[in-house]
């Protein structure tokens, strides 16, 4: 998506060979006409596949999972990552280790508002290690629910993550690919045809 590519190397803040920052305009400030383009974006990559639900992870992913949502015509959804005292209905749950924070948490969804007969996608800004994304794919599985595919803002791909979906089976479309990147540098693989 080449207005994403061309605001991240104007806006972006490459803090090293491994973190971006995309605070103003992304996920702190964020631009919402960008967020409702990127949320188009994602239902003309996903086009001609049913879609029932957009599926995504508090916090950051919230913005884009609910404008891919608006051009679907279809609810978002987010997994929680704390257990809130209203969520002791019935929860698909599962395990996510932050390598960032080093840390392994439980992120849950109820089981009222996905199951069979579903065909879902997921949304997150970010696709690094692809910890978050697997631990939700695990979730639209206890489900039942079809997984048409993920849908990233910004893949870093020099790391794992992607691998990692494809080796589950999971199609991966990425707005913007990121191959390396350094302080005053970043290199972008070119998008892909779909
Ligand atoms: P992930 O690939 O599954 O996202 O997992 P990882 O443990 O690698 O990343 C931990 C958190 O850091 C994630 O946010 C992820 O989106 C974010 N992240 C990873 N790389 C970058 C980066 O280069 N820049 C920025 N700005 N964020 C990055 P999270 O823990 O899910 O938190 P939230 O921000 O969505 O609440
Ligand atoms: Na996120
Ligand atoms: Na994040």
């Amino acid at each position: 998506m080449k207005v994403l590519q061309e605001r991240i190397r104007q806006d972006g803040l490459i803090l090293s060979d491994t973190v971006l920052k995309v605070d103003s305009f992304l996920n702190h400030q964020v631009d919402t006409q960008l967020a409702l383009e990127i949320g188009q974006e994602f239902a003309r990559i996903f086009a001609g596949r049913p879609v029932t639900k957009v599926l995504t992870i508090e916090a950051s992913g919230i913005q884009f999972a609910m404008a891919a949502g608006i051009a679907l015509g279809v609810p978002f959804l987010y997994a929680k990552k704390k257990k809130a005292v209203t969520l002791s209905e019935q929860v698909y749950s599962a395990p996510v280790h932050s390598f960032t924070r080093q840390e392994t948490y439980q992120v849950s969804l109820s089981q009222k508002y996905l199951g069979p007969g579903d065909k879902v996608i997921i949304v997150d800004d970010f696709l690094a290690t692809g910890a978050a994304l697997l631990g939700l794919v695990d979730i639209v599985e206890q489900a039942g629910a079809e997984l048409v595919g993920v849908g990233c803002v910004i893949e870093k791909s020099f790391q794992e993550g992607r691998g990692l979906l494809e080796q589950r089976g999971v199609r991966v479309h990425s707005l913007a690919r990121i191959s390396s990147m350094s302080p005053g540098e970043i290199n972008f693989i070119e998008d892909e045809p779909s």
